[in-house]
Protein backbone atom coordinates (compact mmCIF):
# COMPACT_ATOMS: atom_id res chain seq x y z
CA UNK A 1 0.00 0.00 0.00
CA UNK A 2 1.63 3.57 -0.91
CA UNK A 3 0.77 5.91 1.52
CA UNK A 4 1.44 9.49 0.11
CA UNK A 5 2.62 12.90 1.94
CA UNK A 6 3.19 14.63 -0.63
CA UNK A 7 0.37 16.48 -2.97
CA UNK A 8 1.16 15.83 -6.47
CA UNK A 9 -0.18 16.98 -9.71
CA UNK A 10 1.04 20.58 -9.77
CA UNK A 11 3.87 22.47 -10.45
CA UNK A 12 3.93 24.93 -7.38
CA UNK A 13 5.77 28.28 -9.44
CA UNK A 14 3.72 27.83 -12.29
CA UNK A 15 0.95 27.66 -10.99
CA UNK A 16 1.55 30.89 -8.94
CA UNK A 17 2.84 32.92 -11.85
CA UNK A 18 -0.61 31.91 -13.68
CA UNK A 19 -2.50 32.56 -10.34
CA UNK A 20 -1.16 36.00 -9.92
CA UNK A 21 -1.58 37.20 -13.56
CA UNK A 22 -5.22 36.02 -13.25
CA UNK A 23 -5.92 37.59 -10.07
CA UNK A 24 -4.40 40.98 -11.82
CA UNK A 25 -6.63 40.46 -14.71
CA UNK A 26 -9.83 40.07 -12.60
CA UNK A 27 -9.13 43.13 -10.52
CA UNK A 28 -8.19 45.48 -13.64
CA UNK A 29 -10.81 44.78 -15.13
CA UNK A 30 -13.24 47.52 -15.88
CA UNK A 31 -16.06 44.81 -13.86
CA UNK A 32 -13.16 43.63 -11.11
CA UNK A 33 -13.60 40.38 -9.89
CA UNK A 34 -11.71 37.63 -7.53
CA UNK A 35 -12.21 34.39 -8.59
CA UNK A 36 -14.08 31.81 -6.08
CA UNK A 37 -11.10 29.60 -5.80
CA UNK A 38 -8.96 31.66 -4.22
CA UNK A 39 -10.82 32.02 -1.21
CA UNK A 40 -9.27 28.70 0.02
CA UNK A 41 -6.34 29.71 1.64
CA UNK A 42 -5.79 27.43 4.97
CA UNK A 43 -7.97 30.25 6.85
CA UNK A 44 -10.55 30.31 4.40
CA UNK A 45 -10.82 26.94 4.23
CA UNK A 46 -11.27 27.08 7.95
CA UNK A 47 -14.04 29.41 7.78
CA UNK A 48 -16.12 27.61 5.36
CA UNK A 49 -15.96 24.58 7.43
CA UNK A 50 -17.72 27.23 9.97
CA UNK A 51 -20.08 27.91 7.16
CA UNK A 52 -21.47 24.78 7.06
CA UNK A 53 -21.97 24.73 11.18
CA UNK A 54 -24.24 28.39 11.12
CA UNK A 55 -27.98 27.72 11.70
CA UNK A 56 -28.79 29.23 8.11
CA UNK A 57 -26.29 27.57 5.31
CA UNK A 58 -28.59 24.55 4.89
CA UNK A 59 -26.67 23.03 1.57
CA UNK A 60 -23.90 21.16 3.53
CA UNK A 61 -26.72 19.62 6.28
CA UNK A 62 -29.32 18.63 3.73
CA UNK A 63 -26.55 17.26 1.23
CA UNK A 64 -26.03 14.83 4.30
CA UNK A 65 -29.57 14.19 5.47
CA UNK A 66 -30.13 13.07 1.70
CA UNK A 67 -27.39 10.78 1.77
CA UNK A 68 -27.85 8.93 5.52
CA UNK A 69 -31.45 8.68 3.91
CA UNK A 70 -30.64 6.97 1.11
CA UNK A 71 -27.79 5.53 2.22
CA UNK A 72 -28.31 2.04 0.96
CA UNK A 73 -29.35 2.85 -2.08
CA UNK A 74 -26.48 4.42 -3.16
CA UNK A 75 -24.33 2.50 -1.71
CA UNK A 76 -25.77 -0.26 -3.78
CA UNK A 77 -25.83 1.72 -6.66
CA UNK A 78 -22.11 2.43 -6.50
CA UNK A 79 -20.46 -1.15 -5.13
CA UNK A 80 -17.58 -1.71 -3.30
CA UNK A 81 -13.49 -1.53 -4.29
CA UNK A 82 -13.80 2.02 -6.30
CA UNK A 83 -11.28 4.03 -6.79
CA UNK A 84 -12.68 6.94 -4.79
CA UNK A 85 -11.94 10.68 -6.51
CA UNK A 86 -12.95 13.98 -4.77
CA UNK A 87 -12.84 17.13 -6.70
CA UNK A 88 -12.20 19.59 -4.09
CA UNK A 89 -11.95 17.32 -1.11
CA UNK A 90 -11.30 20.13 1.67
CA UNK A 91 -11.92 18.67 4.97
CA UNK A 92 -12.70 15.35 3.71
CA UNK A 93 -15.84 14.94 5.92
CA UNK A 94 -17.47 13.64 3.30
CA UNK A 95 -14.76 11.55 2.00
CA UNK A 96 -14.70 9.95 5.24
CA UNK A 97 -18.82 8.95 5.65
CA UNK A 98 -18.88 7.77 1.99
CA UNK A 99 -15.76 5.79 2.37
CA UNK A 100 -17.37 4.10 5.13
CA UNK A 101 -20.67 3.34 3.05
CA UNK A 102 -19.03 2.18 -0.15
CA UNK A 103 -16.01 0.77 1.46
CA UNK A 104 -13.01 2.06 -1.53
CA UNK A 105 -10.02 0.52 -2.66
CA UNK A 106 -8.47 3.82 -2.41
CA UNK A 107 -9.32 7.53 -2.06
CA UNK A 108 -8.03 10.53 -4.36
CA UNK A 109 -8.58 13.69 -2.63
CA UNK A 110 -8.15 16.60 -4.89
CA UNK A 111 -8.12 20.80 -3.83
CA UNK A 112 -6.59 23.75 -4.54
CA UNK A 113 -5.49 24.53 -1.02
CA UNK A 114 -2.60 21.37 -0.43
CA UNK A 115 -1.65 22.03 3.04
CA UNK A 116 -5.15 22.02 4.54
CA UNK A 117 -6.05 18.63 2.39
CA UNK A 118 -2.57 16.61 3.25
CA UNK A 119 -3.48 17.49 6.82
CA UNK A 120 -7.23 15.87 6.15
CA UNK A 121 -6.12 12.98 4.28
CA UNK A 122 -3.14 12.52 7.36
CA UNK A 123 -5.95 12.29 9.88
CA UNK A 124 -8.28 9.78 7.97
CA UNK A 125 -4.97 7.17 8.24
CA UNK A 126 -6.08 5.80 11.65
CA UNK A 127 -9.50 5.06 10.81
CA UNK A 128 -9.01 3.57 7.10
CA UNK A 129 -5.81 1.49 7.30
CA UNK A 130 -7.29 -0.22 3.83
CA UNK A 131 -8.02 2.38 2.12
CA UNK A 132 -4.65 3.56 0.04
CA UNK A 133 -5.38 7.67 0.81
CA UNK A 134 -3.74 9.85 -1.71
CA UNK A 135 -3.81 14.21 -2.15
CA UNK A 136 -3.54 15.24 -5.22
CA UNK A 137 -3.48 19.42 -5.09
CA UNK A 138 -4.82 20.81 -8.36
CA UNK A 139 -6.64 24.04 -9.81
CA UNK A 140 -10.43 22.24 -11.06
CA UNK A 141 -11.04 25.33 -13.00
CA UNK A 142 -8.38 24.58 -15.28
CA UNK A 143 -7.40 21.46 -17.08
CA UNK A 144 -5.15 19.01 -14.62
CA UNK A 145 -3.93 15.72 -14.79
CA UNK A 146 -4.09 12.88 -12.43
CA UNK A 147 -1.35 10.93 -11.13
CA UNK A 148 -0.59 8.41 -13.57
CA UNK A 149 -0.70 5.18 -11.25
CA UNK A 150 -4.47 6.37 -10.16
CA UNK A 151 -5.91 2.97 -12.23
CA UNK A 152 -8.99 3.60 -14.47
CA UNK A 153 -11.00 0.94 -13.62
CA UNK A 154 -14.04 1.34 -11.16
CA UNK A 155 -13.87 4.58 -10.46
CA UNK A 156 -16.41 7.24 -8.71
CA UNK A 157 -15.78 10.71 -9.24
CA UNK A 158 -17.38 12.64 -6.14
CA UNK A 159 -18.23 16.33 -6.22
CA UNK A 160 -20.59 17.08 -3.43
CA UNK A 161 -21.98 20.44 -1.91
CA UNK A 162 -23.18 21.98 -5.05
CA UNK A 163 -19.21 23.41 -5.36
CA UNK A 164 -20.13 22.84 -9.53
CA UNK A 165 -22.60 25.79 -8.90
CA UNK A 166 -19.27 28.34 -8.82
CA UNK A 167 -18.93 27.20 -12.40
CA UNK A 168 -21.10 29.39 -14.93
CA UNK A 169 -23.15 26.27 -17.16
CA UNK A 170 -20.43 26.70 -20.29
CA UNK A 171 -17.77 26.38 -17.49
CA UNK A 172 -19.96 23.64 -15.77
CA UNK A 173 -20.67 21.81 -18.87
CA UNK A 174 -16.58 21.43 -19.21
CA UNK A 175 -15.85 20.29 -15.94
CA UNK A 176 -18.17 17.70 -15.97
CA UNK A 177 -16.64 16.76 -19.51
CA UNK A 178 -13.18 16.38 -17.67
CA UNK A 179 -14.37 14.43 -15.20
CA UNK A 180 -16.40 11.77 -18.14
CA UNK A 181 -12.89 11.75 -19.30
CA UNK A 182 -11.57 9.90 -16.13
CA UNK A 183 -14.11 7.03 -16.33
CA UNK A 184 -14.77 4.03 -17.94
CA UNK A 185 -18.02 2.16 -18.65
CA UNK A 186 -17.64 1.19 -15.07
CA UNK A 187 -16.98 4.29 -13.68
CA UNK A 188 -19.35 6.93 -12.57
CA UNK A 189 -19.88 10.49 -11.21
CA UNK A 190 -21.42 11.37 -7.55
CA UNK A 191 -22.81 14.84 -7.84
CA UNK A 192 -24.42 17.54 -5.12
CA UNK A 193 -26.62 20.05 -6.80
CA UNK A 194 -27.92 22.63 -4.25
CA UNK A 195 -32.10 23.55 -5.86
CA UNK A 196 -34.34 26.79 -6.51
CA UNK A 197 -35.84 27.62 -3.50
CA UNK A 198 -37.56 30.48 -1.36
CA UNK A 199 -35.29 33.50 -2.45
CA UNK A 200 -35.41 34.27 1.74
CA UNK A 201 -33.88 30.79 2.67
CA UNK A 202 -31.36 31.22 -0.16
CA UNK A 203 -30.07 34.82 0.69
CA UNK A 204 -30.36 34.02 4.78
CA UNK A 205 -27.86 31.10 3.56
CA UNK A 206 -25.34 33.55 2.11
CA UNK A 207 -25.58 36.45 4.75
CA UNK A 208 -25.76 34.36 8.13
CA UNK A 209 -26.46 36.34 10.93
CA UNK A 210 -22.81 35.80 12.92
CA UNK A 211 -21.12 37.16 10.16
CA UNK A 212 -19.17 34.15 9.18
CA UNK A 213 -19.92 34.40 5.67
CA UNK A 214 -18.88 38.06 5.56
CA UNK A 215 -15.53 37.08 7.33
CA UNK A 216 -15.23 34.24 4.55
CA UNK A 217 -15.77 36.66 1.50
CA UNK A 218 -13.27 39.31 3.03
CA UNK A 219 -10.89 36.72 4.06
CA UNK A 220 -10.30 36.93 0.21
CA UNK A 221 -8.55 40.22 0.21
CA UNK A 222 -5.67 38.90 2.70
CA UNK A 223 -4.89 35.58 0.42
CA UNK A 224 -4.66 37.79 -2.45
CA UNK A 225 -2.43 40.32 -0.36
CA UNK A 226 -0.39 37.61 -0.27
CA UNK A 227 -0.50 36.03 -3.29
CA UNK A 228 0.15 39.10 -5.63
CA UNK A 229 1.36 41.76 -2.91
CA UNK A 230 -1.36 44.12 -2.73
CA UNK A 231 -2.75 46.51 0.02
CA UNK A 232 -6.36 45.71 0.29
CA UNK A 233 -7.57 46.80 4.24
CA UNK A 234 -10.33 44.64 5.04
CA UNK A 235 -12.10 47.04 6.67
CA UNK A 236 -12.70 49.12 3.82
CA UNK A 237 -15.07 46.77 2.11
CA UNK A 238 -18.24 45.30 2.75
CA UNK A 239 -19.80 41.92 2.36
CA UNK A 240 -22.70 42.02 -0.35
CA UNK A 241 -24.57 39.12 -1.34
CA UNK A 242 -28.15 38.78 -3.39
CA UNK A 243 -30.00 36.39 -5.29
CA UNK A 244 -29.68 36.94 -8.87
CA UNK A 245 -33.22 35.48 -10.31
CA UNK A 246 -32.30 35.74 -14.21
CA UNK A 247 -29.39 34.16 -13.87
CA UNK A 248 -30.06 31.76 -11.29
CA UNK A 249 -27.32 32.35 -8.89
CA UNK A 250 -26.49 33.69 -5.80
CA UNK A 251 -23.82 36.37 -6.10
CA UNK A 252 -21.25 37.67 -3.50
CA UNK A 253 -19.49 40.94 -3.93
CA UNK A 254 -17.15 43.12 -1.79
CA UNK A 255 -18.25 46.70 -1.73
CA UNK A 256 -15.82 49.48 -1.08
CA UNK A 257 -16.90 51.76 1.80
CA UNK A 258 -15.03 54.74 0.87
CA UNK A 259 -12.93 55.67 -2.35
CA UNK A 260 -9.86 53.33 -2.36
CA UNK A 261 -6.71 53.05 -4.45
CA UNK A 262 -5.51 49.41 -4.12
CA UNK A 263 -1.73 48.88 -5.32
CA UNK A 264 0.70 46.04 -6.12
CA UNK A 265 4.16 45.59 -7.43
CA UNK A 266 3.58 46.70 -10.97
CA UNK A 267 -0.42 48.01 -10.71
CA UNK A 268 -2.74 49.47 -9.02
CA UNK A 269 -6.96 50.11 -9.03
CA UNK A 270 -8.91 52.76 -7.72
CA UNK A 271 -12.65 51.95 -6.59
CA UNK A 272 -15.27 54.42 -5.77
CA UNK A 273 -16.62 54.16 -2.69
CA UNK A 274 -19.93 51.55 -3.65
CA UNK A 275 -17.98 50.09 -6.05
CA UNK A 276 -17.71 46.43 -6.28
CA UNK A 277 -15.45 43.40 -6.94
CA UNK A 278 -17.56 40.05 -7.99
CA UNK A 279 -15.91 37.21 -6.00
CA UNK A 280 -18.22 34.52 -6.42
CA UNK A 281 -21.36 32.77 -7.96
CA UNK A 282 -23.53 29.84 -6.47
CA UNK A 283 -25.74 28.47 -9.37
CA UNK A 284 -28.72 27.19 -8.48
CA UNK A 285 -29.90 24.50 -10.94
CA UNK A 286 -33.55 23.04 -11.27
CA UNK A 287 -32.95 19.57 -11.24
CA UNK A 288 -34.04 19.00 -15.05
CA UNK A 289 -31.81 21.54 -16.21
CA UNK A 290 -29.00 19.57 -14.68
CA UNK A 291 -29.76 16.37 -16.21
CA UNK A 292 -29.50 18.12 -19.08
CA UNK A 293 -25.78 19.25 -18.80
CA UNK A 294 -25.04 16.22 -17.48
CA UNK A 295 -26.45 14.16 -20.44
CA UNK A 296 -24.57 17.22 -22.53
CA UNK A 297 -21.07 16.37 -20.86
CA UNK A 298 -21.72 12.65 -21.76
CA UNK A 299 -23.61 11.21 -18.95
CA UNK A 300 -26.08 9.72 -20.14
CA UNK A 301 -27.95 7.58 -17.26
CA UNK A 302 -28.85 8.86 -13.73
CA UNK A 303 -30.23 8.72 -10.60
CA UNK A 304 -31.52 11.20 -7.94
CA UNK A 305 -32.32 11.23 -4.73
CA UNK A 306 -33.21 14.41 -2.72
CA UNK A 307 -34.97 15.05 0.61
CA UNK A 308 -38.69 16.16 0.72
CA UNK A 309 -38.49 20.26 0.25
CA UNK A 310 -36.85 19.40 -3.44
CA UNK A 311 -33.89 21.93 -1.93
CA UNK A 312 -30.80 19.46 -2.53
CA UNK A 313 -30.12 16.52 -5.09
CA UNK A 314 -27.28 14.03 -4.99
CA UNK A 315 -27.44 12.02 -8.84
CA UNK A 316 -25.35 9.08 -9.59
CA UNK A 317 -24.77 9.68 -13.30
CA UNK A 318 -22.73 7.50 -15.74
CA UNK A 319 -22.25 7.10 -19.29
C1 LIG B 1 -18.36 25.54 -1.63
C2 LIG B 1 -19.10 26.63 -3.61
C3 LIG B 1 -20.52 25.06 -2.54
O1 LIG B 1 -21.54 28.15 -3.10
O2 LIG B 1 -22.51 27.48 -1.29
C4 LIG B 1 -20.61 29.20 0.93
C5 LIG B 1 -19.27 28.33 -1.11
N1 LIG B 1 -19.89 30.66 -0.45
N2 LIG B 1 -20.99 30.41 1.37
C6 LIG B 1 -21.50 27.65 -1.97
C7 LIG B 1 -19.91 29.36 -0.23
C8 LIG B 1 -20.54 31.29 0.54
C9 LIG B 1 -20.16 27.17 -1.41
N3 LIG B 1 -19.53 26.13 -2.30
Amino acid sequence: MSLRDKPTGVKAPDMSVNQQQEIIDGLTRENASISPKYFYDTRGSELFEAITRVPEYYPTRTELAVMQTHSRAIAQSVGPGTTLIEFGAGNCAKARALCRLIDPVRFVGIDISADYLQDAIKSMRSEFPGIELRAVAADLSHGFELPADIPRAKRLVFYPGSSIGNFDPEHARELLERMRSLIDGDGALLIGIDLPKDVAALEAAYDDAAGVTAAFNLNVLAHVNLLIGSNFISCQWLHRSFFNASESRIEMHLEAVTDVLVCWPGGERSFAAGERIHTENSYKYPLDKFITLLSLAGFAKTQTWTDEHHWFAVIRACA
